[in-house]
């Protein structure tokens, strides 16, 4: 396997094995001649827009305020005078620039990433010492930051503010990061960023859901699918002197019948597609809109055909064996048409190579017919 520069020349491998949920790594230069995927100016334009999710954090002093985005270019000059910092989360959404640096870390699952979130700060600012429960690699932009990072199992939190903010935090070694420089952090690693200067940060978020998180998706997703047989049936029934009593035969009785909930829980198909869904799930915020206008089927495949397709930015193509999901649901797809669509899923694009040879084959007017169906929804465009 390659080393890779942006691992400090460790290969995939060692670096999963050595650091990846376990401790931290600095990588000094880990890209040489790093270009932020997108400008100060670019990062503050889209912290104004609606759909994009972002976030201000300003201090003074020992006082922390958090803002919601959408802002306006008058929430930035209001606080001058204070440290303050925007972030910006899911960036891959808005810039190619984005989603190809995601893909310098494509040896890590697809269904692990959160996003790619940016933090623009002028000199001072951050957002406190504090835990994620995400791994991170935390990548230098423009300008330097200093990051003091901590072992500590004290995770208390401070009452008074409405950030996470960690009330005994002991810095145990401390970075300058300059432009290019890259720190990986594990999930429930202490950490404090103050920007040395102005400065950009690119956060690459690695998503892990909780055994809650995941319950109470699945429960919900139950209880639009079970349709359980049966109904509560006595007709061994006797006279009472205790109306008010829930006896122990009814009970057993009512216990079996919420037995078949276990029984269609336990179906590993049902878990199986239900993973798919959830790992595939939009965020609330994410909308796909169809194009506008919308090319004939003909004249998006005379495109396509040369320059090939990609997923949307904003979609999330996974898939286990034969199965696919796309952005929270399951994809129908023909037999035949599953290697396409899983180089789809891994690289995100489709060339316009691989789409002739796949084209070429018996199936492919299904599979023609099921890539304009996507591309009318918005989920996947011809490639430029
Ligand atoms: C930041 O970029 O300011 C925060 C990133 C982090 O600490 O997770
Ligand atoms: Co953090």
């Amino acid at each position: 396997m390659d080393k890779l520069e942006h691992l400090g020349g460790l290969t995939a491998n060692q670096f999963l094995r050595r650091h990846w949920q376990k401790k931290p790594l600095l990588v000094r230069g880990a890209f040489p001649d790093f270009r932020d995927p997108l400008t100060k100016k670019e990062v503050l334009t889209l912290a104004v827009r609606d759909e994009a999710e972002s976030r201000m954090i300003v201090r003074a002093g020992k006082n922390w305020q958090l803002h919601h985005g959408p802002f306006s270019r008058g929430d930035f000059a209001r606080h001058r005078d204070n440290a303050w910092t925007v972030l910006v989360q899911d960036t891959q959404h808005f810039s190619q620039e984005a989603h190809a640096l995601l893909a310098q870390f494509r040896f890590i699952p697809h269904a692990r990433i959160d996003d790619l979130m940016v933090s623009f700060a002028v000199a001072g600012a951050g957002v406190g010492p504090h835990v994620d429960s995400y791994d991170v690699f935390l990548l230098q932009g423009a300008g330097q930051r200093r990051w003091r990072i901590s072992a500590q199992t004290d995770l208390t939190l401070r009452k008074d503010t409405p950030l996470k903010i960690l009330s005994r935090f002991k810095a145990e070694q401390e970075f300058l990061l300059e432009t290019g420089d890259m720190l990986y952090l594990p999930p429930g690693y202490a950490h404090d960023g103050i920007a040395e200067s102005e400065c950009l940060t690119w956060s690459i978020g690695f998503r892990a859901p909780t055994a809650q998180d995941l319950a109470v998706a699945f429960l919900d997703s139950l209880r639009d699918e079970i349709a359980l047989d049966g109904q509560y049936t006595d007709p061994d029934l006797r006279a009472t002197i205790h109306p008010g009593q829930l006896d122990a035969k009814m009970l057993e009785r009512m216990t079996k019948l919420l037995r078949g909930v276990g029984i269609a829980a336990g179906k590993q198909a049902r878990t199986h597609q239900f993973l798919g869904r959830f790992l595939t799930e939009p965020k609330t915020h994410v909308t796909f809109d169809p194009p506008e206008p919308v090319m004939s089927k003909r004249a998006f495949w005379r495109v396509a055909r040369n320059a090939g397709v990609a997923l949307d930015l904003k979609s999330r193509l996974l898939y286990a064996g034969n199965a696919f999901f796309l952005n929270g649901d399951a994809l129908e797809i023909n037999i035949g048409d599953e290697a396409p669509l899983r180089s789809l899923a891994d690289d995100r694009v489709l060339t316009p190579v691989a789409l002739t040879a796949a084209l070429a084959r018996t199936s492919a007017d299904t599979l023609a017919a099921s890539l304009y169906r996507l591309y009318c929804e918005g989920a996947i465009q011809h490639r430029a």
